[in-house]
């Protein structure tokens, strides 16, 4: 089972004609994709959020930021700035993403369609719910 934040490496294949990457979500991670989704020409951090039941996986299409993690004991923070490298997140996981530059798109890549009740918005609600749940 994949963790809070894992980083994979996105296989690469080139020849002559130039690259191309392949990313098998469902073998790798576990989970179907039912939507994808980019954010672009960010003005400022975005997330601040989790997710009772999605699992997600990130690449940083262009540009940079940082993406952190939080999983109510330990943060963490990636930084991406490349396609060769994506971060899954599971469910129940803080994120917020920070410092994005202005050239920065993100790609996501989600199990479940979108469902605004699935979300936390409240990061002491988020930590309330991670107490109850690893009780
Ligand atoms: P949200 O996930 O809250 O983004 P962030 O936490 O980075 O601000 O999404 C912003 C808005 O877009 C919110 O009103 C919900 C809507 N939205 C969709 O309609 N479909 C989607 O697939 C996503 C991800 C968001």
């Amino acid at each position: 089972m994949k963790s809070r934040g894992d980083v994979h490496k996105i296989d690469s294949i080139v020849d002559p004609r130039g690259e191309l990457l392949a990313l098998e979500v469902s073998e790798i991670f576990g989970f179907d994709v039912k939507r994808i989704y980019f954010l672009t020409k960010f003005y400022g951090d975005r997330g601040f959020h989790a997710h009772r039941n999605l699992y997600q996986v990130m690449i940083c299409i262009s540009g940079s930021c940082e993406l952190v993690l939080d999983d109510g004991e330990t943060r963490s923070s990636f930084e991406l700035n490349n396609i060769h490298t994506c971060v899954y997140v599971g469910k129940m996981v803080w994120r917020e993403i920070r410092e994005a530059t202005r050239d920065c798109t993100l790609l996501v890549l989600a199990s479940e369609c979108y469902d605004e009740s699935d979300y936390i918005r409240n990061y002491d609600d988020f930590l309330k719910l991670k107490s109850v749940k690893s009780d």
